[in-house]
């Protein structure tokens, strides 16, 4: 794997053709991946190997994507926790949220290599079907997973979890080393099963202050990638809104930096002189004409000094509803895509 462009990207050696793979790339707005889901609810699908590596492999291959992400969920490491998790239309509920230190306490601690055996048979399964593609495993950020815990559901801003931190400030420590944990074993087993490289989604990071982003985001993250370091895989950190943290993010020991679609991606590349950057067409932009889609696609390409370090991905997660016929011009026009030799 550590020839492909994706990988190669991700040191900063790639020289060839760029790489794209797609943030929830294997998901509802691809007709196949409904017709498995007409068969078995979310649930099920994450606990079965042999479907994990079908829902995968559908997108990769349809489209030439230069990456498989594992199909799973990062709240599926609640549950063993002794926090059943459910996904019903509008998103997940989990049913016995954090709401005190009592509740912290309560949390059950578990090794993953037990728990979460169809996660690591679903990575085995994946490389008999893409023997040749690079596979990424995930994971949450803790405080991205911590928002789920304590406010139960999605949310537009999280305002339970914001308030917890600072109301109960040595049962965060406890909840958020728990995490570090539990994250840490978990990819490190992931890996072991054949991932190739690892990202941790901060989905909801970009909604703290400096200071809190500092203890309660990156701290936690730059532990769990320290942990991992040894392994030698890429270790990429996506942050949703994270241009306000950008000298923050820059300090973390890792590869690459996961940008969203609301920052300039040359203005990202410009603060990280040391990392791969992966990112940032708006998903949204996929809605719109196939002109407007190369174009835009364009920009982001053209923007960049250096390609040798860039990875094309949407900025967040593509959308249900979007045309699949936007997903196989987008991706031509990055594999097409030639830089000036001037
Ligand atoms: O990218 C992929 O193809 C891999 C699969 C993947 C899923 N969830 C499958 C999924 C990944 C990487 C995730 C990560 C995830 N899950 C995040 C971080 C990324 C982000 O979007 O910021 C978050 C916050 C979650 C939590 C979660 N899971 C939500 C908020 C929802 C509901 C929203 C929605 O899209 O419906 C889920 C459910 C979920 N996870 C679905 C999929 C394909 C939809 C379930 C279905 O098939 O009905």
């Amino acid at each position: 794997m550590n020839g492909s462009p994706f990988i190669k990207a991700c040191r900063g050696t790639n020289d060839g053709r760029i790489p794209i793979w797609i943030m929830r790339q294997a998901g509802r707005y691809l007709p196949e991946y409904r017709a498995v889901r007409e068969k078995v609810s979310f649930e099920q699908l994450c606990k079965s190997p042999s479907l994990i590596a079908e829902v995968v492999r559908q997108p990769v291959q349809r489209f030439d994507l230069d990456a498989a992400i594992l199909f799973s969920d990062i709240l599926t490491i609640m549950d063993p926790m002794g926090v059943p998790v459910s996904f019903p239309e509008g998103g997940p509920v989990l049913a016995n949220p954090v709401n005190g230190p009592d509740d912290v306490a309560k949390l059950k601690p578990y090794d993953p290599a037990l728990e979460l055996t169809f996660v690591f048979d679903g990575i085995s399964e994946i490389r008999k079907v893409l023997p040749a593609s690079p596979i990424i495993g995930f994971a949450g950020s803790p405080f991205t997973l911590a928002c789920y815990l304590i406010q139960g559901k999605g949310s537009s801003n999280f305002d339970k979890p914001k308030q917890f931190l600072h109301k109960y400030p040595a049962a965060s420590e406890t909840l958020f080393n728990f995490l570090v944990d539990i994250v840490s074993r978990y990819l490190e087993e992931q890996i072991k099963a054949g991932a190739d490289t690892v990202q941790l989604f901060d989905s909801w990071g970009g909604i703290l202050s400096q200071d809190d982003y500092r203890h309660w985001s990156a701290r936690p993250v730059q532990e769990i990638f320290r942990r991992l370091k040894r392994y030698n895989v890429p270790r990429i950190l996506f942050v949703n809104n994270v241009a306000p943290y950008l000298d923050i993010v820059a300090d973390i020991d890792c590869e690459v930096i996961g940008v969203d679609y609301r920052c300039d991606i040359a203005r990202a590349a410009a603060a990280l002189p040391h990392k791969a950057v992966q990112g940032n067409l708006d998903p949204a932009v996929l809605f719109g004409s196939k002109e407007s889609i190369v174009r835009q696609t364009g920009s982001i390409l053209d923007s960049l000094s250096t390609h040798d370090n860039f990875i094309f991905n949407l900025g967040h997660g593509i959308q249900p509803g979007t045309p699949v016929e936007s997903v196989y011009t987008l991706v031509e026009t990055v594999h097409g895509f030639q830089r000036s030799t001037a």
